[in-house]
């Protein structure tokens, strides 16, 4: 019998996590810190987390929420919001509580009505950002509703984006969850400097899917994110990125999980919910692009060098093992949550633990 093929990487991370709390946290903690060593986790909890002292206690209830023994980081992001203090921003992030903030335009995606209106009204503190080399996180999508929901990230970045590269020459920025081929132009064209100034977080289900699979047969609501899947030729330029091992490219599942009844609804929230299959979808992805020598980049190497982070020590296994994604992902309280890929088969599957 043929031997099984196996992968170890360094242990990797998710730069960009929706970890929720209360049961929800509890229910997917576990999935996220088996699979990666640190994570970027976001802010848009309601209210938001948009103080240090929120900051603190939510990375506490993260940790209590972990296994015994797990050897994960939670990494602290700060929501900005128009009334966010330049100072108390700095603090926290001299202080080590916070990693990064998180720029949501208001009104762009789940929970971002406290996002902010105008980005002349946080000059302030992108100022103080570049001074302190503290990164900038971006949902690159407009929120005009008379702009159309599939080119609503192309219009940012050239609404939004340029104008902030320009204005701030110096801030760090990460493009969260690219899905067109526009934005990995501009990654690539404006993403200069060792570590790059500009880089994108691109998430498994952008690596994955178009905007068809939402509406194969009928209404998908589980495939449903913000950004929005694009078309295949994006599909195309985030794997062709993500596979090359270019430095301003990293790994960020945005798994971002829902009830089920939540989704599938009459207005279904945006979000994907990776965790469960996170890392082994990207090898999945990375295989068929012949490319499984650049996972490590693209997992465990280029984010760490991007945040000037050490790469974690310790290492994680992939056998190339079928196996079958959880229907459901069960609540403390009843409900549960509907996986990416619920019921179907995944081509590597994590080794021991
Ligand atoms: C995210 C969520 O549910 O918090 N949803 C999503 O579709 N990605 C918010 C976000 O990252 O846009
Ligand atoms: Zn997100």
């Amino acid at each position: 019998m043929a031997e099984t093929a196996r992968i170890t990487l360094s242990r990797p991370d998710d730069w960009h996590v929706h970890l929720r709390d209360g049961e929800m946290l509890a229910a997917v903690a576990p999935l996220t810190a088996r699979r990666f060593g640190r994570a970027m986790v976001m802010p848009n909890l309601v209210p938001p987390v948009a103080t240090a002292e929120a900051a603190a206690s939510y990375r506490e209830r993260i940790v209590a929420a972990l296994p015994a023994g797990a050897r994960f980081t939670p990494l602290m992001t700060c929501y900005l919001t128009d009334a966010t203090d330049a100072d108390m921003v700095a603090r926290g992030y001299a202080d080590g509580v916070f990693a990064a903030v998180k720029l949501y335009p208001a009104h762009a995606t789940t929970h971002s009505a406290a996002g902010v209106t105008d980005i002349a009204r946080v000059r302030g503190v992108l100022e103080r950002l570049q001074e302190i080399g503290m990164p900038l996180l971006v949902h690159g999508e407009v929120a005009d509703p008379d702009v159309d929901v599939f080119d609503r990230e192309a219009v940012f970045i050239d609404r939004v984006l340029l104008p902030l590269l320009d204005d701030f020459p110096a801030l760090k920025v990460v493009f969260e969850h690219a899905t067109t081929a526009y934005a990995v132009d501009i990654v690539r064209d404006r993403g200069d400097g060792n570590p790059p100034r500009l880089a994108a977080t691109i998430t498994a289900h952008h690596l994955m899917i178009t905007r068809n699979a939402m509406f194969e047969g009928g209404i998908r609501p589980h495939l449903y994110c913000l950004p929005v899947a694009k078309r295949e030729r994006d599909r195309v330029a985030l794997r062709r990125a993500a596979a090359s091992g270019d430095p301003r490219f990293f790994l960020g599942t945005d798994s971002a999980p829902h009830t089920t009844a939540e989704k599938e609804s009459a207005c279904g929230c945006a979000g994907i919910f990776t965790a469960p299959a996170a890392l082994e979808l990207y090898a999945q992805v990375f295989e068929d692009e012949g490319a499984l020598d650049k996972l490590e980049a693209f997992a465990a190497l280029n984010g760490s060098a991007f945040y000037g982070l050490s790469v974690n020590t310790g290492t994680v296994t992939l056998e190339r093992v079928d196996w079958v994604v959880p229907a459901t992902v069960p609540l403390a309280g009843g409900g549960a949550i509907t996986p990416f890929l619920a019921g179907g088969t995944v081509r590597w599957r994590l080794a021991d633990g």
